[in-house]
């Protein structure tokens, strides 16, 4: 027999753990949203109840279970071309600059399987011509590990690909079987992708990157964090640099260190 307030007291923790170890917030009115998500994790892992998982999420040994609680818990969708008026922004006002330069460095942050990373390669190649790409590094990053590896192969299925214009995907998508898609390797050079949790600040890079993409992920986040979060990534964009967010995601509400040009787009402060 099920005993329900163990059962609600196991969400609870599990919910808590999630918005502490990786800001992602679940209000009261997604309850039955992540209690399905975790139905996955227990089916697949024979864990018979709520609260069993939350002991499993809570002992350091189970990193497996916690890794599989965290992929449950967030949403990947993700596709080419995703706003692009955004994305036209930075082809045209962002790129001509970048052109100068003798390195171009991108962050996709919260890149789920990539798709951004590769949508921005594409931009350059085209925008720039393919030798740009050879001065090129765009960072993809992502705290599930599944979504990484599918962004290190590069491989997509058609319906990621709906958005883009068919010609760019002839030229820099090759088919690889029914209805999937691999980016060329040219593009794939210029691309690396790692686990990494925006919770954990700050960033470890060295170098700064000239632009962040960070969208669709910070609505995921209670307000704390998106400050949290969007102050860190100005800690590694240059003064100058950009930030591209969802156009649903207000920058001007979460740090006074980015001017909020237009929705989704924001510039770093020479001197903040
Ligand atoms: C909806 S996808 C957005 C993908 C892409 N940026 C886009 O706009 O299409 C959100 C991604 O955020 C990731 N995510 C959630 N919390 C994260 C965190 N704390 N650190 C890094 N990535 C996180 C999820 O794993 C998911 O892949």
């Amino acid at each position: 027999m099920i005993d329900q307030r163990a059962e609600s007291s196991g969400y609870e923790t599990i919910r808590d753990w999630l918005s502490r170890r990786c800001a992602i917030h679940y209000p009261e009115a997604k309850r039955d949203l992540l209690t399905q998500r975790l139905g996955r994790v227990q089916r697949a892992y024979a864990i018979p109840s709520l609260a069993a998982l939350a002991a499993a999420v809570g002992d350091s040994q189970q990193h497996e279970v916690q890794l599989a609680v965290i992929h449950a818990a967030s949403t990947n969708h993700t596709y080419f071309w995703r706003e692009h008026e955004v994305l036209e922004f930075f082809r045209a006002s962002v790129l001509p600059d970048l052109a100068r330069r003798p390195q171009i460095r991108l962050w996709s942050a919260a890149c789920s399987t990539g798709d951004e990373v590769y949508t921005l390669a594409i931009l350059i190649a085209e925008t720039l011509g393919m030798a740009a790409l050879e001065q090129t590094q765009i960072l993809g990053t992502d705290i599930s590990e599944p979504v990484i590896s599918r962004a290190e192969s590069g491989i997509f299925p058609a319906r990621q690909l709906q958005s883009m214009p068919a010609a760019l995907r002839a030229k820099y998508l090759v088919p690889v079987g029914i209805e999937q898609f691999q980016v060329i390797p040219a593009l794939r050079r210029a691309c690396t992708f790692r686990r990494m949790n925006l919770k954990v600040t700050p960033f470890p890079f060295r170098n700064t990157f000239q632009a962040a993409f960070c969208r669709n992920v910070l609505y995921y986040f209670a307000h704390e964090d998106q400050v949290a979060t969007v102050n860190a990534i100005a800690d590694v964009v240059e003064p100058g640099g950009w930030l591209f967010t969802s156009v649903t995601e207000n920058v001007r509400d979460m740090s006074h260190r980015w001017k909020v040009l237009d929705s989704g787009i924001a510039r770093r402060a020479e001197r903040s």
